[in-house]
């Protein structure tokens, strides 16, 4: 297994292309399962998460072809590819393919739309939490889906298609609203969403919807409408900025301190996490096409956050942010609102000198004067990054184990952190 071997100390400066968003582009690769069409996706970030979704797929027999080379490491040298579903080969989504990847439950909303039937795994419990799939089975059942469970799946279907209608998400949920988006753009009739999440994720899968063909109004805000349409086309559609990669790479400079354009990314997808790191004493600003993110001299401030559904604190920059406190000049608050079980990376930070208590939902951190390297390990995506965030100020070398955390969701994280100056490498075994 691989590890990142990192030797803190160097501040960073120069130039990061932040890619593709992993969170928009998973949810929009299985939006080509609506069409017999072809979609075509441009900026695809290059991530284990995303093959894994393109063999999922496979199984449900979209075929896909990639265009052009994959390119110099700059902002948008993602891949261009092309998903077509000409004809759905199987509406079951096995155990053994959902499993490895949540998201790929996603695909109960267009097979249904589609096909009328799918019979999908139960994703099961992650190591962020419990994560269930209540908020899924109750909006596919108020579209007419009768929904079962039997032996690990659920076994939906829908004779004679989804018919529209209101439904209001007793909680936030990405992942739910994304697949009543998907499935409601082929229902006969209106569907309204009501307390729909506003990610900009959401409003990436609505536009690229619309450009199918879907007619979809009030993606961002918490209502959202859809008229049903009877058939969805191909399209083309860019993915958007990364905004969690976006806010790891602000936060590792603020860490280190330095000056670095973050480049191909807008500031917009993520306010609140800017204006917290605008309160620990980092400077940003908007360039033209990026932003750009400078710590020289002064501390790291603490600063007390809450994480928190679209516009507020993003629970995907938690463990950075919490990585980035333990360095900071006093006592900061860390409080985890969406997953129960989101605390995973603080033992590890703990193992390089940081000084946090948890109780309950939160965190309570005390800034050290310095972290001192060690190995560490982390059981998720997020934890990891944030054990290089600190590997990178940590006196010596911290070995990062299970790299492939990482892989699933940070494309090139060594090349592009070197190329500004930190001193890190993969060891690959
Ligand atoms: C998405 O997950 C993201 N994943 C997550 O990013 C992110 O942390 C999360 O949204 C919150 O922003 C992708 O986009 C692929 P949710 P999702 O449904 O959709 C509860 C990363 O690191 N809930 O918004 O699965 C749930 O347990 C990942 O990139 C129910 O109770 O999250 C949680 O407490 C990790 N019942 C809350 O809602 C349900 O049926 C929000 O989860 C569904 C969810």
């Amino acid at each position: 297994m691989d590890r990142i071997r990192i030797r803190g100390g160097n501040a960073l400066n120069g130039t990061i292309p932040i890619s593709g968003a992993k969170n928009a582009a998973l949810p929009l690769m299985i939006a080509s399962l609506l069409t017999d069409d072809t979609l075509t996706l441009e900026n695809v970030p290059h991530l284990a998460d995303v093959e894994q979704l393109i063999r999922i797929l496979g199984n449900h027999g979209v075929d896909y072809t990639v265009s052009g080379k994959r390119l110099a490491l700059s902002a948008g040298s993602g891949r261009t590819i092309h998903f077509t579903a000409r004809t759905i080969v199987d509406t079951t989504a096995p155990y053994e393919l959902v499993s490895k990847m949540r998201a790929s439950f996603w695909v109960i909303g267009p097979l249904l739309a589609r096909m009328h039937k799918a019979r999908v795994s139960l994703p099961g419990g992650c190591a962020i939490g419990t994560r269930p799939v209540d908020l899924f089975i109750d909006g596919l059942r108020a579209l007419g889906a009768t929904i079962d469970i039997d032996a690990g799946y659920i076994v939906a279907e829908a004779k004679g298609g989804l018919v529209g209608n209101r439904f209001t998400f007793p909680k936030v949920s990405v992942g739910a609203t994304h697949v009543l988006m998907m499935a409601a753009s082929l229902a006969k009739g209106q569907t309204v969403l009501e307390n729909a999440a506003r990610e900009p994720e959401v409003v990436d899968l609505a536009k690229c919807l619309n450009a199918m063909g879907a007619r979809i109004t009030g993606a961002g805000t918490p209502t959202i409408t859809i008229e049903g349409v009877t058939a969805l086309s191909g399209a083309r559609h860019r993915v958007l900025p990364d905004r969690i990669e976006t806010g790891t790479y602000a936060m590792a400079v603020a860490m280190t301190g330095g000056d670095v354009v973050l480049e191909g990314t807008r500031s917009d997808l993520l306010q609140t996490a800017l204006t917290a790191l605008g309160d620990a004493g980092v400077e940003i600003t908007d360039t033209e096409d990026g932003m750009r993110v400078v710590r020289n001299g002064g501390g790291i401030r603490p600063v007390d956050v809450v994480t928190d559904p679209f516009p507020g604190f993003p629970t995907d920059l938690q463990a950075q942010f919490m990585a980035l406190m333990t360095r900071s000049d006093g006592v900061s608050h860390i409080t985890e609102t969406i997953f129960e079980n989101r605390f995973m990376h603080v033992q590890e930070l703990a193992r390089l000198g940081a000084k946090i208590t948890l109780s309950g939902q939160m965190a309570r951190v005390e800034g050290v004067p310095r972290l001192v390297g060690a190995p560490v390990m982390a059981t998720d995506l997020r934890a990891s990054v944030s054990l290089v965030i600190a590997g990178l100020v940590a006196d010596g070398e911290t070995t990062v184990n299970r790299v492939y955390h990482l892989d699933r969701g940070f494309e090139r994280l060594e090349e592009k952190l070197g190329r500004c100056g930190a001193e890190i490498e993969r060891i690959s075994s």
